[in-house]
């Protein structure tokens, strides 16, 4: 591919110099409808179109002036009065410059003189273009739609058109100027699709809905910021994890150069600030991707995604290189912004690149550091982005719309054809596996299940384009199909009913529910009134909304209504694999292959976490109680994502910094408060011996040195004297050589250092090898696979530095000693353990 040779989008020189700090249009039209007066809005005078000024861009006859008698006191005067039109009726806008212009209009729907413009219907068309059609303008919050098209004539009309049975059609205010002659440009741009990256030529030619116009990194800047009166919104409320960004600001001005963008392309407050890969406190793995997830309008709908980049983040040039993805498919390699920009630091560039959205209605924007950059320099930025939808403007859309079917007729026949393709690969794949009754169990694990969307855009409506506090909130954007109402809520815990409550954790407490569908679901209500978790709320939909694993436990919906955050999961029947080992309520103990066919399962759902569709995930609080059996005693991984949230009231929980629970803590995350996905393998290694030995990871009613299980099991286990310990109800019932692999396993999974733990891959296939060897004797003669054969890839990806804990000078020693022996110093365990008894009385 040679993305390479990406041309950046080159600016012509403009006629007016850098430094002037406004842009002036040619042809500038600011109305405020149906007023007779003049409105301002950010120091802006919009003329009343019943002024004698106003009144000559009128042409319809039957229109109304409407003022709303009691508007909102928040409400800029704009939107104290519209223009209604009963009838089709126009402005006529004579045009002195041909090219690109900027068509803006404002809806805020009010009740006044009998009309209701919230009942409104109509469509409108700028120059005969169909720009919004059967067009409803919200729910009485001002709503901005931003157009920016090409103007080739004398004037331009603008028409509104009523439609259907409400027979009105209004605006507010309108806005009609010309834009620097650069804003969109014919060359330079790229289509990125499944095929590769081409050349998209007749940009300018396109009719542009603005959808989303972001300030990442930064704050939102409002048309006082803006020489073309724009309005930028952060980029946070997008992040797909959030963790994985941290914001950089720069307080120098940027080096505008010649040909490149300018402050019109974007302010300075743009490219000062930026999202950089967030290093310092990586909850991922050591080489990651940035990801947005941008809301848009479903079904491979064309849009413009213009990316700004200003290098305020290298100590030098040449030394960031980093790799930009859109829809997962490489937009551009390599990308050396010092190359770009005739090689200075800080200097403003941006890339149009052409996408279609999924059928979820969702254009991804991720970046991440490229092969080029060595692992001390590994960064990604994004400053700012745009993302403009291609308006399909042809009236009569029939034709259009039928070819459209075709095709989607035609790719869904394909789909379908590799999707029973790959099933039928897969199952010849797993009889061969059977038959083999080994070797690559890699193949078995095909079973991971792609994300069905659930995602409904609810159209175009949501534009972002906000300003003050009159606007919708963010909340407001969503993953509609996933939304529950809560009187549905209300309806199936039969209003919170504390005889339904089946769990409390840091989020809130857990019911059980009915929906009116008959699903049996477990609802977890965030503490009513407390807002608190949002952002972390947010998150946990975004991430969980893509995640269908049969080993992780799905979520159903969830209600934001009310100051509610509340997430509905499916109901797991046999709940927590911890009842099903010790304590009152253990029914019947597990057999041996039981226990090993659900911590295969848990590992392959903390395997798909680690590496799968939304990889990087980290757990944060694997534990017994996290580990869900459905009705066959199929293991369900629970409450990823949320991990994050604020106060535990589970008294196990640490609540400082440190997240997770006592007993089953990666030891290296507690020192050096940086997680990794080995943390979740150290917690894994603890959930093993509790299912072999059936006793919780910390027992305070035990002998000192049994309280902790991972350091009591393992003195056993390194005593090679593993069964003397286990559950007695096993005692007898497992094979010699079952149990050992197991031991090994776990041991190995509890390496006081991450490095030297195993992948969740590799604890899977062992675990896997050991319930064959408990099944079949004769396996035993068979090869062993190896044992953790990535060991030194593991090595290379992460961070080694050794760390010196403070009071325990021998872990560094510890550093160079074999592996395979490093519990003779038990010295940094005995410093754990000290504080989880001290602390988790
Ligand atoms: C409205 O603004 C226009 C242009 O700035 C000005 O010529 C006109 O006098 C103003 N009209 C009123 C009623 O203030
Ligand atoms: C703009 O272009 C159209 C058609 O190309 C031409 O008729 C018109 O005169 C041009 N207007 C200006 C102001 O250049
Ligand atoms: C608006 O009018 C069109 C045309 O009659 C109709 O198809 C559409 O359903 C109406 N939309 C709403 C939301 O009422
Ligand atoms: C560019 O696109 C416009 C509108 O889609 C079309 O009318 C025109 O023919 C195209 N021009 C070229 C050179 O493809
Ligand atoms: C945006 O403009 C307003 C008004 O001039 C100013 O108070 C604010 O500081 C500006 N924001 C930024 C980020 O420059
Ligand atoms: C970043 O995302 C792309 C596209 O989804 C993927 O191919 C690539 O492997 C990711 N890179 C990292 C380091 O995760």
């Amino acid at each position: 591919m040679d993305t390479q040779k990406l041309i950046i989008a080159l600016i012509l020189p403009l006629l007016v110099p850098c430094s002037s700090s406004s842009f002036t249009p040619i042809d500038n039209y600011l109305l405020s409808c149906g007023s007779q007066s003049n409105a301002s809005l950010f120091n802006r005078i919009f003329i009343g179109d019943s002024t004698n000024q106003g009144s000559i861009f009128l042409s319809a006859d039957k229109s109304i002036s409407l003022t709303n008698q009691n508007p909102p006191p928040d409400f800029s005067t704009l939107y104290h009065s519209a223009r209604v039109f009963t009838n089709r009726g126009s402005y006529k806008f004579s045009m002195r410059k041909n090219g690109t212009h900027l068509v803006r209009f404002h809806f805020s729907p009010f009740k006044a003189q009998g009309f209701d413009l919230k009942a409104a219907n109509f469509s409108v068309l700028v120059g005969g273009n169909l720009v919004l059609r059967n067009f409803k303008p919200g729910k009485g919050t001002p709503l901005l739609k931003e157009f920016i098209l090409k103007v080739e004539s004398n004037s331009l009309e603008i028409v509104f058109r009523p439609e259907g049975d409400s027979g009105l059609g209004f605006v507010n205010a309108v806005e009609v100027f010309s834009a620097p002659d650069d804003l969109v440009i014919d060359y330079g741009t790229k289509l990125v699709g499944p095929s590769g990256v081409e050349e998209y030529k007749n940009l300018s030619s396109q009719v542009l809905e603005t959808i989303h116009r972001i300030n990442v990194g930064g704050v939102k800047l409002t048309p006082f910021n803006d020489t073309l009166w724009r309005i930028w919104i952060p980029d946070e409320e997008f992040l797909v994890i959030k963790d994985a960004a941290k914001p950089v600001v720069s307080t120098h001005t940027p080096n505008y150069q010649n040909g490149m963008a300018t402050r019109e392309i974007a302010p300075d407050n743009v490219y000062m600030t930026a999202q950089e890969m967030n290093r310092d406190h990586s909850i991922l793995a050591s080489r990651f991707n940035i990801t947005w997830d941008f809301p848009v309008a479903p079904g491979g709908v064309r849009h413009l995604v213009r990316l700004h980049f200003c290098d305020i983040v290298s100590p030098a040039l040449n030394v960031l290189y980093f790799d930009v993805y859109i829809n997962g498919h490489s937009a551009y390699q390599d990308l050396d912004l010092s190359s770009l920009t005739f090689h200075e630091l800080a200097s403003p560039v941006y890339v149009d690149f052409v996408a279609d959205s999924d059928r979820s209605g969702v254009i991804q924007i991720s970046v991440g550091p490229s092969d080029l950059s060595g692992d001390m320099r590994m960064n990604a930025i994004l400053n700012g982005a745009e993302i403009m939808q291609m308006v399909n403007v042809v009236d009569s859309h029939s034709h259009v719309v039928t070819r459209k079917k075709r095709l989607w007729i035609l790719v869904g026949s394909i789909v379908g054809g590799i999707v029973l393709l790959f099933i039928i690969v897969a199952f010849l794949l797993t009889l061969q596996c059977r038959r083999k009754k080994k070797k690559k169990p890699r193949q078995r694990t095909v079973e991971s299940v792609g994300w069905t969307p659930l995602r409904v855009f609810g159209g175009s409506s949501l534009s972002r384009m906000s300003e003050g506090t009159a606007f919708p909130s963010p909340g407001a954007y969503g993953y509609f199909g996933l939304r529950i109402p809560f009187t549905d809520i209300q309806l199936a815990t039969n209003t919170f009913d504390r005889s339904l409550i089946i769990g409390s954790g840091g989020f809130g407490m857990v019911y059980k529910g009915v929906l009116k569908d008959n699903v049996k679901v477990a609802v977890k209500r965030g503490m009513p009134g407390s807002r608190q978790g949002l952002p972390e709320f947010q998150t946990e939909i975004t991430i969980l909304s893509k995640i269908r694993h049969r080993h992780l436990v799905s979520l159903v919906g969830y209600c934001e209504e009310n100051s509610e955050m509340i997430l509905v999961y499916e109901y797991v029947e046999k709940g927590p694999l911890k009842r099903h080992l010790y304590g009152s309520s253990r029914d019947e103990p597990l057999s041996w292959k039981q226990r090993l066919e659900i911590c295969i399962g848990a590992a392959r759902g903390l395997h798909y976490l680690h590496t799968g569709f939304a990889q990087g995930i980290i757990h944060r609080d694997i534990k017994s109680t996290n580990i869900l059996l459905d009705e066959n005693y199929v293991a369900k991984v629970a409450d990823f994502g949320l991990s994050r949230s604020g106060p535990c009231i589970n008294e196990t929980h640490v609540s400082t910094g440190v997240k997770g629970s006592f007993g089953y803590l990666d030891p290296e995350y507690f020192r050096r408060q940086q997680l990794t996905d080995k943390s979740d393998v150290y917690s894994f290694g603890v959930v093993l011996f509790e299912v072999l030995c059936a006793r919780p990871a910390v027992d305070p009613q035990l002998d000192r040195e049994q309280v902790n299980l991972a350091e009591w099991a393992l003195e056993w286990q390194k005593k090679g004297m593993l069964e003397h310990i286990i559950d007695p109800y096993l005692v007898g019932k497992i094979k010699q050589s079952s149990l050992k692999k197991f031991g090994e396993i776990a041991e190995k999974c509890l390496a006081e250092y991450g490095v030297d733990r195993p992948t969740m891959g590799h604890v899977l296939w062992n675990l896997e090898y050991t319930l064959q060897l408990h099944e079949n004797e004769e396996s035993e003669q068979e090869m062993e696979p190896e044992l953790y054969d990535d060991a030194n890839d593991v090595h290379g990806s992460v961070n080694v530095t050794t760390t010196i804990v403070p009071g325990n000078p021998s872990s560094n020693i510890r550093r160079e000693s074999d592996s395979d022996n490093g519990y003779s110093d038990m010295s940094a365990t005995q410093v754990f353990s000290q504080l989880i008894t001290n602390e988790g009385r």
